[in-house]
């Protein structure tokens, strides 16, 4: 695999920009001074007693044009000598981004950082930022708990403002229709119900900080081979009831002040200047207000990004113009640009600044952190969205009276994996495993130093416990054969600006496996992987944990978990194909070492992503969409469905029938008797409830109206057609003992917004 540094795609893009005449000056009209600093005399609009609108409508009245214009223009935080680029002293080292705020007007300036999975920092020269990270987005997603999310949120917005960042580039909902998609692990999943609610809570949890967050890729952004090139294809209803869909619930559970465009194209315009995007649905259908900002390089013109939908330009630096410099300017003197385009522009950043609390209260860096309880955050995090996939014969949870374990495989004497890109969290402590390849972009490869060897040997202080890399297969053997049992460690690194190739464990770690379980059947595997692999061995395993990239404290997050300190109730967020030829696509569009040719990636499946497309195929899958195990059974009585007033509502008894305190996440999918849909059935909501063992309890979950709507593009509306209705309950989508009852619904019609009109 080839791997590149994102300075040095810039720089390409820089060589291509000096050979096109660019008539501007890459200075922006900014306003030079600094940010945070305090105004001496009070403003109207420093009052806390009006809304964020009214806030925004008497600071606007006093800016000039080019106060505007700084607000619509980001710098890159980071020095980049490769493309001449300096970041402006104001800003914090090795961040994502800066723009310049207006001492006179008292507006503060923004300092951006990613991303969501704790405070990252970009690679460079200099002190690096040590942070808390948490477990990936798909073990949060797995975890089907809001509160976790939140939680998580809450953590690295706090992190961020104590750091001194006020906007996080958090918020990632890409939809899983691409296993192979090196961000996945960045991601919430397949479903978009249960991506957008997970995903809208983070965000929540991140502003909750007084910290803007973003909610990111804006849209079809679902492979990352050649982001910058593909030109998603896709009919407008499908779009909305999946990818869109997600966006949307995220956007109305989070309310984010910011969007930020993506860098593909999607039926044939890119993200960052698309009408139909941009003022259409998130503007229009959903009325956002906060402002749209682009990825990093995803801006391609002036005139045509501004009309479109486009409020500001993100680290200019790596665009092949600075567009929203004094191009800009010209283009608002000239009404290329309406000036109340410009106005509005900064009336959206403006009004994200006062309603996320930017204003009132200001960032800084150095303040405290409690990195302690932070680690605990993160810790609770992981545990919950780990997945138990197999246990024959009840082998895990271990006991305590082994005798003789052997660990093996994937550093996990010192560390545990975390993902590449800019989302990557520098570890507090350092890296736990240095000189991995790739060192740069989208590298380091970052190993976490919580060794999950040191955890397990910590509960079984009387057991020899051995460690082996594995690198030596015959040796790793010989170690299982004498050992009682096996705990085998293996990972898939994946990271942002590139694609799984395919989806079998990279670098033989499949015939590390098959020798190991063949010296010694009592093997646990632990997976640390950034989205769905193929298990060939699976049979010949007696146990496989699904960790995920598990954070901070990740190997002791895995040690209580196969212990039994911790129950396990992670439930899958995506299908795990049974091989690639299940995919809608079996081969990865794009070409990994083309870097200039566009192409299409024609989203066929339409709304009919993960579990929707193996049910309307027929096809088995390795492991559906919300499958988990526990060391507990949980068993479902009392199903009734009800309608009242057009709202199903569903309720049933959940009972803890096993010996052990565990949490369940029972699924309720909903299926129109006569077909009609993209898919025989979709989920339509769940509910995570922990039990003691023996006990009972009444659950009600209600169905979200749109998920059992079709969309109607030309009317803008989503209608729900009378007709019977199965309501299905159950532990997975591939459920063989699921129960189900009828429902008859009536028809009615419900606003873009997904709210009952008639
Ligand atoms: C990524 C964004 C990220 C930005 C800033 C881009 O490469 O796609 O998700 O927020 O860089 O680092």
């Amino acid at each position: 695999m080839q791997f590149r540094k994102k300075i040095s795609l810039l720089a390409m893009a820089c060589a291509l920009a000096a050979v096109v005449p660019v008539a501007i000056s890459a200075e922006s009209p900014k306003v030079k001074a600094s940010g945070n600093t305090a105004v001496t005399d009070v403003k109207p609009w420093m009052d806390k007693a009006l809304n964020a609108d009214q806030r925004t409508d008497l600071v606007l009245k006093e800016m000039t044009l080019d106060e505007k214009l700084t607000l619509v223009y980001g710098y890159f935080g980071t020095d980049a000598p490769q493309l001449n680029s300096k970041r402006p002293k104001e800003s914090i080292n090795l961040s994502a981004g800066y723009v310049y705020g207006i001492p006179r007007l008292g507006i503060p300036a923004q300092f951006q950082t990613d991303a969501g999975l704790g405070v990252a920092c970009q690679a460079g020269e200099g002190a690096v930022r040590e942070r808390t990270g948490l477990a990936s987005g798909l073990s949060t997603t797995s975890s089907w708990d809001l509160e976790v999310a939140f939680n998580g949120g809450a953590m690295i917005g706090s992190e961020a403002h104590s750091s001194g960042f006020n906007v996080m580039l958090a918020g990632g909902v890409n939809l899983m229709r691409e296993p192979r998609n090196g961000r996945n692990f960045e991601y919430g999943g397949e479903d978009p119900l249960l991506a957008g609610h997970i995903v809208g809570q983070q965000i929540k949890g991140i502003q909750s900080n007084h910290v803007i967050s973003t909610l990111k890729h804006f849209a079809l952004n679902d492979q990352d081979q050649g982001r910058t090139l593909a030109n998603s294809l896709i009919e407008d209803s499908a779009a909305r009831m999946s990818d869109l869909l997600a966006l949307q619930i995220a956007n109305e559970v989070g309310k984010p002040g910011s969007v930020m465009c993506s860098y593909n194209l999607v039926n044939g315009f890119y993200g960052c200047e698309n009408q139909y995007l941009l003022n259409e649905v998130l503007k229009g259908d959903w009325g956002f207000k906060g402002y749209v900002m682009s990825d990093w390089g995803a801006v391609h013109s002036t005139i045509p990004a501004a009309n479109n939908g486009l409020d500001q330009q993100s680290a200019y630096s790596f665009d092949k113009s600075p567009y929203f410099g004094a191009a800009l300017k010209e283009a608002v003197e000239q009404n290329w640009v309406p000036q109340a385009r410009l106005d509005n522009m900064a009336r959206r950043i403006l009004w994200a600044m006062f309603d996320k609390g930017l204003f009132d209260h200001p960032a800084k860096e150095g303040g405290t952190i409690d990195f302690a309880a932070h680690a605990r955050v993160t810790q609770t995090g992981s545990e919950q969205g780990m997945v138990l996939l197999k246990n024959s014969n009840s082998i895990l949870p271990l006991t305590k009276s082994l005798k003789k374990i052997a660990v093996i495989g994937s550093h996990s004497d010192v560390g545990v994996l975390s993902g590449g890109g800019s989302s990557k969290v520098y570890p507090i402590g350092g890296i736990a495993v240095k000189g991995l390849m790739p060192d740069l972009w989208p590298g380091p490869v970052i190993y976490f130093p919580s060794s999950p060897l040191k955890a397990i040997k910590a509960r079984v202080p009387e057991a020899q416990v051995s460690y082996s890399e594995g690198t030596d297969v015959k040796a790793a053997a010989k170690l299982a054969a004498e050992s009682e049992l096996v705990v085998l460690f293996v990972n898939q690194w994946l990271g942002e600006d590139f694609d799984a190739q395919t989806l079998s464990l990279p670098d033989n770690q499949d015939a590390l496996v098959a020798a190991i379980a063949k010296a010694n059947p009592k093997t646990v595997v632990v997976l640390q992987n950034g989205g769905p692999v193929l298990m060939p061995w699976l049979d010949s395993v007696s146990g496989v944990l699904e960790a995920w990239y598990p954070g901070t404290s990740g190997g002791e997050a895995i040690a209580r978990v196969l212990f039994g300190e911790v129950n396990p109730s992670g439930h899958l967020p995506a299908t795990f194909p049974a091989s690639e030829k299940q995919l809608p696509r079996p081969v990865l569009d794009g070409n990994p070492n083309d870097k200039v040719t566009k192409f299409n990636v024609n989203y066929f499946e339409g709304a009919a992503v993960g579990y929707k497309w193996y049910e309307l195929k027929g096809l088995k899958p390795l492991f559906p969409f919300g499958y988990g195990l526990s060391y507990t059974q949980f068993s479902y009585s009392n199903l009734a469905a009800e309608v009242k007033e057009g709202v199903l509502t569903v309720n049933f008894k959940m009972t803890n029938t096993g010996k052990v305190k565990g949490k369940d996440v029972a699924q309720v999918y909903v299926a129109p008797v006569k077909g009609g849909w993209e898919a025989p059935k979709r989920l339509g909501g769940w509910s995570k409830v922990e039990l003691n063992p023996g006990e009972s309890k009444n659950v009600s979950v209600t169905v979200e109206p749109r998920v059992l709507s079709m969309y109607q593009s030309a009317a803008k509306t989503w209608s729900i057609l009378e007709g019977d209705y199965k309501v299905i309950l159950a532990q997975d989508s591939a459920d063989a003992n699921a129960t189900s009852v009828i429902v008859h619904l009536n028809a009615s019609t419900l606003n873009s917004l997904g709210k009952r009109v008639n």
